[in-house]
């Protein structure tokens, strides 16, 4: 098995690894081509994806999901992410991820979603550690010659980080990133990067070869290599930081007339490349990168009535023109 994990820890001496967050409808092909030019993270992330869906939907839902699977090399390494709570399903989803050359397969155990909680999958798995353990096994016989990972949070009602780290230890996944909250707190409380550190605390108990990284609330790569530090995690998941920000692992920050190019850019790889979404999913981007300066309010209003690539171009194209 080629564990890229471990051969870029070692890469790193001692830096944590940084990881670019799974985010549904945010980092999709377009939105990672961006990042990947303008400030690469150490490893990609899919959106999630079903692995019932992989194998049972209809000719044309399979299309639509494997749209979603797409990637360019640019974007290596990266971690494809699958749901499901199915083992025989998951088995041959994870054998079609590693076919599609992905460096890794990551099983999201922590959504919250009440869509993927009625399949039993995401954050459902925590009230079910024999399944979760079903589901990681059955993705490990399926695609053999990648590391699997797991993408967990601290518990479901309650903080259950021992036992539930523990059980997910059990089956050796090759690394495992906290989400530092519980499925009731959602995202509406700070992260508790003290567990974090008790989860690092586990895992060398158990004296088990399995990364952790952590993952909540990061806002730069300062704070991330601070927060691992302070932690002893092996990496750093960060999501809503690069929101707006496709130059956030760079560590540099562009001035507007830049960032607004950018934006054009992003709006033009859209277009190109996620025909299976609706525009309006670009709403997301407009507002968080057009924030922060004068005009932004008038210039996001302006944006949030466009339709089509061309009409959201050519309003930017003219706010530009004034800068
Ligand atoms: C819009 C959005 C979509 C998300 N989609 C996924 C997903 O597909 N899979 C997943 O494991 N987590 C998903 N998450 C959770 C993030 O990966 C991450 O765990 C969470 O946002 C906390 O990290 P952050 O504070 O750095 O954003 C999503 C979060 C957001 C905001």
């Amino acid at each position: 098995m080629n564990n890229f994990w471990l051969k870029l820890k070692k890469s790193k001496r001692g830096h944590p690894i940084l990881t670019l967050a799974p985010m549904a409808d945010v980092t999709d092909g377009a939105f990672r081509e961006i990042i990947a030019k303008y400030g690469k993270p150490d490893v990609f992330w899919t959106e999630f994806v079903s692995a019932d869906g992989l194998v049972l939907a209809p000719k044309k839902g399979q299309i639509r999901l494997l749209e979603v699977l797409k990637f360019s090399k640019k974007e290596k390494p990266i971690v494809a992410q699958l749901f499901g709570s199915n083992p025989a399903n998951m088995e041959k989803a994870a054998a079609l991820v590693e076919k599609l050359g992905f460096d890794g397969l990551d099983i999201n155990m922590g959504c919250p979603d009440r869509s993927i909680e009625k399949q039993n999958s995401g954050a459902a798995m925590i009230k079910n550690p024999t399944l979760a353990k079903e589901i990681i096994a059955a993705a490990m016989r399926g695609a053999q010659k990648i590391p699997i990972s797991v993408k967990i949070r601290l518990g479901y009602n309650q903080d259950i980080l021992e036992e539930w780290l523990m059980q997910i230890l059990a089956m050796n996944p090759a690394m495992v990133t906290v989400h530092a909250r519980t499925r009731k707190e959602m995202s509406k409380v700070p992260a508790r990067w003290d567990r974090i550190k008790d989860a690092v605390k586990i895992r060398d108990a158990l004296k088990s070869p399995t990364l952790i990284f952590g993952n909540g609330d990061v806002i730069s790569i300062k704070d991330a290599k601070q927060k691992a530090k302070q932690t002893g995690c092996d990496g750093v998941m960060i999501g809503r930081g690069i929101f707006g920000k496709p130059w956030f692992f760079s560590g540099k920050n562009p001035d507007l007339k830049k960032r607004l190019k950018i934006l054009i850019e992003h709006i033009r790889l859209f277009d190109k490349l996620i025909q299976h979404k609706n525009f309006a999913v670009m709403r997301k981007h407009f507002k968080a990168y057009v924030e922060g300066f004068d005009g932004a309010k008038e210039l996001r209003r302006e944006l949030m009535e466009t339709n089509s690539a061309g009409e959201a171009i050519g309003v930017l194209a003219n706010f530009i023109k004034t800068l």
